[in-house]
């Protein structure tokens, strides 16, 4: 296994649709697994294939506090959503230390394949919902800050560019 280095917003990448998955094989669950670490190692709750620098449809999600409930999400598609809508604070591993309340539908219904190809619907509530959401969203090119408006969305990119530079300035202070 091996943990990947994940793609930074505004990268091209983030903004692309990716493509669906047609051959299940050992480079597939290779890439899961791979995916799956960098998560965990992160740490976050979910990941999708775009910021790995991959162009294909698959996700690895774990909201468990033990770290011991992966899912993997092979051509997830939401089937149905809820009416009511929940705003809940967001966060992603492409856009490190932004954090913005994004509205979402409250739950969804997700049908996926596993890593073999067989179909599986799956019922989403609660941070469940809010991440499958995020992450199909990763896979249809958008990212969490793309759901507000046009002037928070400018707000959060300004932000994550000055930390970026902050960042940037303090490890050279500390090579110098
Ligand atoms: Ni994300």
């Amino acid at each position: 296994m091996a943990i990947l280095p994940i793609v930074q917003y505004p990268d091209p990448r983030l903004s692309t649709k990716a493509e669906p998955v047609t051959v299940f094989d050992d480079a597939l669950k290779q890439l899961a697994a791979d995916m799956a670490e960098t998560m965990y190692d992160a740490p976050g709750v979910g990941l999708a294939a775009n910021q790995i620098g991959q162009l294909i449809r698959l996700v690895v999600i774990d909201i468990s506090e033990e770290k011991n409930a992966l899912r993997v999400l092979v051509n997830p598609q939401i089937i149905s959503r809820s009416e009511e809508v929940k705003e809940c604070e967001e966060g992603c591993l492409s856009l490190p230390g932004i954090y913005e309340k994004v509205k979402r539908p409250s739950l969804v219904t997700v049908r996926a394949q596993d890593l073999e190809g067989r179909e599986f619907t799956l019922e989403c509530d609660e941070l469940l919902s809010v991440c499958v959401q995020h992450e199909i969203d990763h896979l249809d090119g958008k990212v969490f800050i793309d759901h507000l408006s046009a002037l928070k969305k400018a707000r959060s990119a300004a932000k994550l560019a000055k930390k970026r530079k902050e960042e940037a300035r303090a490890r050279k202070n500390k090579e110098a």
